[in-house]
């Protein structure tokens, strides 16, 4: 029979941490949330609160749902407190494998066995932080957007050893969320910040070689690629640290041949072109029309 989520663990109580706790909880999940000292447990309470109140004020939740809510969240310092009876621990931890794989082993130890242990890294590798463990066939990668009490999407990472019914249960748990899953393999990156890296890092050197200003790189951005915020205003948003380490620790991972590649178009769209299939216009490209 397949595993239920019903006890999360959430390691990690900054602006991802607690915004996924938050959506746990809120989907009726028992919640605890767990960081290094109180000061981080209690800013990061604060934020859920925030959040609660936000829900209420604009009409997501009612007065008696955050009543229940806020019920449902426990919070700590004590890892094993933390994640005693937790069915999937998510780690939203610093993005530093080093820093993952101590916090992966530590969670191996104290869980009890049939707990699956999930990464919300953005960038690094899945199979790396399972080979922390003794369970790397119950370690996944679940990967939220920011913020996320309103971003559909997360990336279901499988690691090298992940099984399939780890990964079938992480996606449902997505879907219990009311989230979109997608899968991915684990590479460095996954889909999103492969992409967003390079468009990002683009605007980024855009604005270093003083080709626009900041503002009319996001305007063109806006209103030319309907994106609902700007490049650069989106970077401020998820934070410059976070943007600078996941371009480096994907440029680091993919290495030479990835840049060199990337300065041409691929050999796909070439063979494509060679085709004639050029999309909507000759009714075949990517799909068909
Ligand atoms: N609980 C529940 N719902 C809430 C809420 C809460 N606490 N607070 C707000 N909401 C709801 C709002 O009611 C609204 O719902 P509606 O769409 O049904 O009206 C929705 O959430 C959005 O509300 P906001 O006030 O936050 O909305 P804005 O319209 O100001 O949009 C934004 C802000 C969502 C940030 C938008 O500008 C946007 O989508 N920007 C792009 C964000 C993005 O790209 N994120 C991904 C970053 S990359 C990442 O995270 C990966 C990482 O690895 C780097």
């Amino acid at each position: 029979m397949e595993l239920e989520i019903k006890r999360v663990a959430v390691i990690g109580a900054g602006a991802m941490g607690t915004g996924i706790a938050y959506v746990c909880a809120v989907k009726g999940c028992d919640v605890s949330i767990r960081d290094v000292n109180e000061d981080l447990v209690k800013r990061g309470m604060g934020k859920i609160r925030e959040m609660i109140a936000t829900g209420v004020n604009r009409g997501k939740l009612t007065p008696k749902d955050a009543e229940e809510i806020v019920k449902r969240i426990k919070s700590t310092t004590d890892v094993a407190e933390a994640v005693r009876d937790a069915d999937l621990v998510i780690e939203a931890v610093f993005e530093d494998l080093d820093l993952k794989k101590k916090v992966f082993k530590e969670l191996d130890e104290l869980c009890p066995s049939h707990t699956i242990l999930a990464s919300n890294t953005s960038v690094l590798s899945i199979t790396e932080m399972g080979s922390a463990t003794k369970r790397p066939d119950k370690v996944v990668g679940l990967h939220f957007f920011n913020p996320p009490y309103t971003m559909k999407l997360v990336e279901v990472i499988s690691g090298k050893e992940t099984s399939d019914e780890t990964r079938k249960v992480a996606t449902d748990f997505t879907v219990s969320l009311e989230k979109e899953p997608v899968l991915v393999k684990d590479t460095p990156g996954f889909i999103v910040n492969r992409i967003l890296g390079a468009a990002l890092g683009e605007a980024i050197y855009l604005l270093e070689e003083g080709i626009a200003s900041a503002k009319d790189i996001d305007k063109a951005c806006v209103l030319g690629l309907n994106w609902p915020m700007g490049p650069i205003a989106l970077a401020d948003f998820v934070g410059l640290d976070v943007v600078y380490h996941s371009g480096k620790s994907v440029g680091d991972a993919l290495g030479e041949d990835y840049l060199r590649k990337r300065s041409q178009p691929s050999k796909l769209l070439e063979e494509k072109v060679k085709a004639g299939h050029l999309g909507i216009k000759t009714r075949k490209g990517f799909y068909e029309y």
